[in-house]
């Protein structure tokens, strides 16, 4: 049976790469490939209702555990529902964070063990890594004041996790440049401060050998 190809796109809140995600999707589209779009949390309705607890400034007293089990709850239905039919049916699954997020987020911003973000992936994935990851970077910065401002135009109802200080910030950054360093051959690192016309033509020529 064919065999699909799973890219994800990573980077801190603000960073573009959704933007980036939905540039890419309608290229591949016009050069005629079957492309499945999804996104973390959230994916499937199951995923959806998850994430609307994560996300939800007003749950203020989710210990790290609990948002742990949370993002790797919604990445396992998403998974079983949307990802791996999608890659046996032969398409291109491009999903908005993964695991990667989990490993920086919860690993390097809350402070949880590598170990255990990779015991519960084996659970939750059942094995599916990702063929290509997309990160880009920027700097905090940039990434604070585009949260605000995005937060200023949909208001504050996806926020929590925006709303945490400068340095759990730094440390989701320092996280992921750390990953991307130690899986360099899974990892496309683009500089997320050009223009978008520029970072997409970029990501395209990047993933051009991938896809
Ligand atoms: P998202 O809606 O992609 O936010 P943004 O558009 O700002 O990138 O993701 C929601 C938030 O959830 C984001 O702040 C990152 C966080 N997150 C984790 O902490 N761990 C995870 O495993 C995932 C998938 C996301």
């Amino acid at each position: 049976m064919a065999q699909g190809r799973f890219i994800t796109f990573e980077g801190i809140d603000g960073c573009g790469k959704t933007t980036q995600l939905r540039i890419l999707a309608a290229r591949l589209r016009e050069a005629g490939r079957e492309v499945v779009e999804t996104v973390e949390p959230g994916g499937t309705e199951t995923g959806r209702q998850i994430r609307k607890i994560l996300l939800d400034p007003a749950n203020t007293a989710i210990h790290p555990r609990t948002e742990l089990l949370l993002y790797f709850a919604s990445r396992a239905q998403n998974v079983e529902e949307v990802i791996r039919p999608a890659l046996a049916a032969g398409h291109l699954v491009l999903c908005d964070r993964f695991t990667d997020s989990t490993l920086a987020y919860q690993g390097y911003g809350r402070g949880l063990s590598a170990g255990i973000v990779h015991d519960l992936d084996r659970v939750a994935c059942q094995g599916l890594k990702p063929d290509c990851t997309v990160l880009i970077d920027i700097d905090i910065e940039t990434s604070m004041a585009r949260a605000k401002k995005r937060n200023q135009r949909t208001g504050p109802e996806e926020s929590r996790i925006d709303e945490e200080g400068s340095e759990f910030h730094s440390n989701v950054r320092r996280g992921y440049l750390e990953i991307a360093a130690a899986d360099s051959p899974r990892f496309l690192v683009i500089d997320g401060r050009a223009p978008v016309a520029t970072v997409a033509e970029r990501v395209w020529e990047a993933l051009a050998a991938h896809v």
